[in-house]
């Protein structure tokens, strides 16, 4: 069966989706710098410029019903008759409906009784404005007059206030009306600069600035006052709520078609004064925006550089593997993705409210893992953003605010696995670039903003923090919780009222994590083989022995028999062991202590991962554990809170999937690596898209596991760690090609029954032509490699600055 939703279309690198009625919103994402747009199959979704929450610019109201609604809409009046091209809000049925998720862009196209209607919607690059393009076409035998309304609502910037303080809400909204252009300018006469601005490209035969006026009172979105009686009122918003609305009346002959733009732009108004006269905006900004874009041409001009950086963009990694799943994720969606990872954290999507969580921490330095490649300019300054939000004991504020770039505690603190992430993050920056100077970077301490130290000290201090703070056992201590939100082992809540986030207290806390102990391995080692680079022996051996002290903790109190323990709560009680009733195995300690390098000479890291294989893994992945719990544990947490089979009670839990990805690639089972990652690739969920109803073309982060009435069932699609993470599972396990200190390092691990596979990867400057064979059927083994035509010794490339064009060959043998 296919997808009767939708389908990629590979060459153009869109999912093309042809019926409105998806089985939940299917998103895109607008803008990849600073200015940013949700928009979904049915235009829906909302405008923010850096930061969802501080400076939200158009309305959106989260768990709506029916979901989505609110959004970017075109009301097309065609002799009485009312619709939407993006079908919603109206719902009028609609002749022919097409939706197209580009990169940075959504095309959306409606027709109805032979009148068309096209929206194409997108951020240019480097500009704080969308841009809807729209092309009315009359493709009937008769002369049509339509009238076409736009409406959004804007939001009054701060996204929370605007939402729950309505005593004030209702009276400050203030708007300017100039010719096409609408300003929306509330709280502009005291502490802000800055104004929200919605105009149209060509004269306009009326507007609304009120959404009483509109809309109505009594009336929806999907039966506004004005489309419908096909008149707007020139309504001047004085408080309650502002909206944007234009009306344009169009005559077309048959064949005739118009276009026009919208532009909705955030306006800082910097050195500008802030006022003509009393109560009138200095509007020199806004009106050369709309200048700009009102020349002809200048909006095609932008969507072609939006092209551009993206064909830019992925063309730093591109493969040709046998896999055509692996492929269009890999080649496109995936790297796209990250982006969005990268530049939203978990803020902003249909599952986060953009008020809820800014920047994790945790999240944010694993998001960076699959974005390093792409623009490793950014990845520096986000690295030292986050490193700014640590304390300076080494623990982490769990996440800041992007516009303020402050951290809060909002939704808890002292997760010890926080710190351990950075030295991932730098790490990778390192091998991608080469740029050992940001190790020098000056960057304070959150609770010590005059401390005069650098990142370096940062990363020292978080090894330092793992090495002291361990419990009974000698095992790192887990604090509130570890990678795992929810396994919470000093919280102890029996008070409906508070966050399992937050509850509790870790000081004199005892409870231990093994997950943290295996991503310790893996850190400490990235930590020496970093010094081994920068020539500092000593603090390379400093950081191989606390590695090897690890390494005989995690093998002497952790080992279970046939997996690694999950953790000892605070009463010393293992966790994830036979032992326990329910829970008696995680797979996070499995994928974290075999990637760390435990297990390796005593056959445990193989055991280790057949448990996973036995006990966790099915078709649509490996649940995060099993038994799943069936009752409250008071000394575990949040993780025993959850249904049986959902998030971390053994859901699928598609982020930790990939690490047991890139442990069966370390194990050199290519077969197993394409199994699982195929087993949450989301490409390969179209024939049951019924039961998975996510987005087709991004990873969720979660699917419902075996013990949930919707198993497969995916949830939380596009901010999760899954992006990055399988960027790096897929790229860097399965293909291989990984950047390290001297060179590009490749080390395929492919399914037996691949003959090869080819990949470009450009790499500090340098084009890497790199193509695999493998001629006897083997999942791993570099036998030959030559670069240009010469032969070389290992799998590391070695760098070398000044080439353009490198052609690698590699030879898999037994
Ligand atoms: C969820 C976790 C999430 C955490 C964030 C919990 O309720 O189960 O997946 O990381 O909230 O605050
Ligand atoms: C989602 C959170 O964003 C991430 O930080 C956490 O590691 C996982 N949930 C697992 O709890």
């Amino acid at each position: 069966m296919t997808n009767p939703f939708g389908r990629f279309d590979d060459s153009k690198r869109e999912y093309v989706i042809t019926r409105p009625d998806t089985p939940l919103p299917w998103l895109n994402y607008l803008g990849q710098d600073e200015f940013f747009g949700l928009c979904t199959n049915t235009a829906g979704g909302y405008t923010f410029w850096k930061d969802a929450k501080l400076r939200r610019l158009t309305r959106y109201r989260y768990n709506n019903v029916p979901y989505d609604l609110g959004g970017r809409y075109i009301y097309v009046n065609d002799g009485g008759s009312v619709w939407n091209p993006g079908w919603k809000p109206i719902k009028a049925k609609l002749d022919a409906y097409e939706c197209r998720h580009g990169l940075g862009y959504t095309r959306i196209i409606g027709q109805k009784d032979g009148l068309e209607v096209e929206m194409l919607l997108f951020v240019p690059p480097g500009e704080n404005l969308e841009l809807w393009k729209v092309t009315v076409r009359n493709k009937s035998k008769v002369a049509k007059q339509p009238k076409i309304f736009s409406f959004q609502e804007f939001c009054l910037f701060d996204a929370a206030n605007d939402m729950n303080n309505l005593q004030r809400t209702y009276s400050i909204g203030e708007v300017e009306i100039d010719g096409s252009a609408i300003y929306h300018k509330t709280e502009y006469r005291e502490r802000r600069d800055h104004y929200t601005l919605f105009a149209c490209t060509r004269p306009v035969d009326g507007f609304d600035t009120s959404r009483d006026a509109f809309v109505g009172i009594h009336e929806g979105l999907h039966d506004p006052k004005v489309p419908f009686a096909g008149k707007c009122t020139n309504s001047k918003a004085f408080g309650w709520n502002p909206i944007g609305a234009h009306q344009i009346n169009l005559n077309l002959a048959p064949g005739q078609e118009e276009t026009f733009s919208y532009i909705l732009a955030y306006v800082e108004q910097g050195k500008e004064p802030k006022y003509d006269s009393l109560y009138v905006m200095n509007k020199k900004v806004g009106k050369a925006i709309v200048d700009k874009y009102s020349k002809p041409g200048a909006i095609d001009t932008a969507f072609a550089k939006l092209g551009t950086v993206w064909g830019d963009l992925l063309s730093n990694f591109q493969a040709n593997s046998p896999d055509p799943h692996a492929n269009r994720m890999l080649n496109v969606w995936n790297q796209y993705q990250c982006m969005a990872t990268f530049n939203m954290s978990r803020s902003a999507s249909m599952y986060e409210t953009g008020i809820g969580r800014g920047m994790g921490y945790r999240d944010s330095n694993q998001d960076l893992l699959g974005f390093m490649h792409m623009i490793p300019s950014r990845a520096r300054e986000r690295i030292l953003d986050i490193a700014a939000t640590q304390l300076s004991d080494g623990t982490c504020y769990h996440q800041y605010q992007p516009l303020t770039k402050k951290g809060n505690a909002e939704i808890g603190g002292d997760f010890y696995d926080d710190h351990l992430w950075l030295i991932l993050s730098t790490c990778q920056y390192i091998k991608e670039t080469g740029d050992v100077s940001i190790l020098k970077a000056p960057c304070s301490y959150a609770d010590k903003p005059d401390a005069k130290t650098d990142l370096l000290h940062h990363l020292e201090i978080s090894i330092a923090y793992t090495m002291k703070k361990r419990g009974p056992h000698g095992l790192p201590l887990i604090g509130h919780a570890d990678w795992n939100d929810c396994l919470n082992l000093n919280c102890f809540s029996t008070e409906p009222n508070e966050s399992f986030q937050c509850a509790g207290d870790v000081k004199d806390s005892k409870a231990e994590s093994v997950m943290i102990a295996g991503l310790f391995l893996y850190a400490s080692r990235e930590m020496a083989a970093l010094y081994d680079f920068m020539g500092k022996g000593d603090d390379a051996a400093r950081m191989r022995a606390g590695y090897d002290d690890m390494l005989k903790v995690i093998e002497t109190h952790a080992w279970d028999g046939e997996w690694y323990r999950r953790a000892y709560d605070a009463a010393g009680t293992p966790v994830g062991s036979k032992e326990n009733p329910e829970g008696k195995i995680f797979i996070e300690s499995q994928g974290w202590c075999v990637l760390g390098g435990a297990g390796q000479n005593n056959g445990r890291a193989k055991q280790a991962m057949e448990s996973v294989h036995k006990h966790l893994f099915t078709k649509n992945g490996a649940v995060l554990q099993q038994p799943p719990y069936s009752t409250y544990h008071v000394e575990l947490g949040e993780v025993t809170s959850y249904p049986p089979g959902v998030k971390e009670n053994a859901g699928i839990f598609c982020h930790n999937n990939t690490w047991i990805n890139l442990g069966w690639c370390l194990l050199g089972d290519g077969d197993r690596a394409l199994e699982y990652y195929l087993s949450i690739c989301p490409s390969a969920k179209e024939d049951q898209i019924e039961t998975y109803r996510s987005e087709p073309y991004v990873y969720a982060q979660m699917i419902a596991g075996k013990d949930a009435v919707c198993f497969g069932e995916a949830k939380n699609s596009w901010l999760t760690g899954t992006a990055a993470w399988t960027f790096v599972s897929v790229a860097e396990g399965i293909l291989g090609i990984k950047a390290d200190f001297k060179g590009l390092s490749i080390n395929p691990c492919i399914p037996k029954a691949w003959k090869g596979f080819s990949a470009t990867r450009k790499f500090r400057g340098v084009e890497y032509q790199i193509e695999v064979k493998n001629p006897s059927g083997i999942c791993k083994g570099v036998k030959k490699v030559t670069v240009d035509g010469k032969a070389v010794a290992g799998n590391v490339v070695p760098f070398e600055a000044g080439k353009k064009v490198v052609k690698v060959e590699i030879t898999l043998e037994a």
